[in-house]
C-alpha cells in the first residue's frame, strides 16, 4: 500500500527519491489508493474522535482526500490544515473543500509552528511517518503543538500486502517494516506521548484490470524500488 522504502533518505538532482516518487504519482493518487482509502477512513472514524470546533493536522496530507472526507464528516468549523511537502500532491489538495494547504515537511512546520499561539486538537499522520528523518525529533515538536488532550494519530504498516515481491523489493520491505510499530512506540514515548496501539486489516479490492494500471503506475512503490 504505500512506500516501504527507506525513501527519505535517498537525494538526487532532482530532489529525494520520494520526493520523484510522489511529483510522478500526485495526479494518479487519488485514482490508485481509492479503495484503500476510503477503507482507511473508516478505520480512522472508529478511533478518531474530532469534534466540530476542533483544530485538525494531517501531516504528510497528500491530495487532501483522508482531510476533506474527515472535514465533512465532523462538520468542522475550521479547515484541516494539511501539510504536505509535495507541490504535485498540493495541486490537487488545493482543489478540495475544507483543506488549508501548506506546503512544508513536517520538520518544518512544527519547526515555526511551535511560536504560534494556536494549538492542535487532533493531528493525524497517515501513511506518511516513515518519511520522518528524526522522529523523535519531530514527535517532540507535534507535542508541543497540541492542546491539552490532544491527540496524534499515527498509522504506519506494519505489514506487507500477501502481493508476492520481487527478491530485492522483499528485502527493502523487509528492511523497512521489521520493528517499525515498536520503534514507532518508543520513539512516540520519548517524545512524552502515552502511546495505544491498535491494529487494524485494511482490505480492500480492486478489478484485475485496475490492479495492472496501479502496478503500471508504480503505485506500489516496492516494485520502484526494486528497478
Ligand atoms: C503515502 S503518502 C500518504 C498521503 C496521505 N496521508 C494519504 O494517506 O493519502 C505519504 C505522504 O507524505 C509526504 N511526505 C514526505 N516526506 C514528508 C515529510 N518529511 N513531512 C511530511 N510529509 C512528508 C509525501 O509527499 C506523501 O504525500
Amino acid at each position: 500500500m504505500d512506500t516501504p522504502n527507506d525513501l527519505s533518505s535517498v537525494k538526487g538532482s532532482t530532489g529525494s527519491k520520494a520526493d520523484r516518487h510522489y511529483r510522478s504519482l500526485a495526479k494518479s493518487y487519488d485514482y490508485f489508493y481509492k479503495e484503500l482509502n476510503e477503507t482507511k477512513f473508516a478505520a480512522l472514524l472508529k478511533y478518531f474522535d474530532v469534534q466540530p470546533d476542533h483544530f485538525v493536522v494531517d501531516i504528510g496530507s497528500g491530495t487532501g482526500y483522508l482531510a476533506e472526507k474527515a472535514f465533512e464528516k465532523f462538520q468542522l468549523k475550521n479547515p484541516i490544515w494539511c501539510m504536505e511537502p509535495c507541490a504535485e500532491m498540493q495541486e490537487v489538495a488545493k482543489k478540495r473543500k475544507g483543506v488549508l494547504p501548506i506546503q512544508k515537511t513536517a520538520d518544518e512546520f512544527f519547526k515555526d509552528f511551535v511560536d504560534s499561539d494556536l494549538r492542535f486538537d487532533r493531528a493525524m499522520c497517515i501513511g506518511a511517518a516513515h518519511h520522518f528523518g528524526d522522529p523523535v525529533k519531530i514527535y517532540r515538536s507535534i507535542e508541543s503543538c497540541l492542546s491539552p488532550g490532544g491527540v496524534l494519530a499515527v498509522e504506519l504498516m506494519i505489514d506487507a500486502t500477501n502481493t508476492p515481491l520481487f527478491t530485492r523489493a522483499a528485502n527493502v520491505n523487509d528492511a523497512m517494516l521489521i520493528g517499525t510499530k515498536e520503534n514507532t512506540c518508543a520513539w512516540l514515548r520519548l517524545a512524552n506521548f502515552d502511546v495505544e496501539v491498535l491494529e487494524e486489516r485494511m482490505d480492500y479490492s480492486v478489478t484485475k484490470s485496475k490492479w495492472y494500471d496501479m502496478l503500471r503506475g508504480r503505485f506500489y512503490s516496492s516494485f520502484k524500488g526494486a528497478q
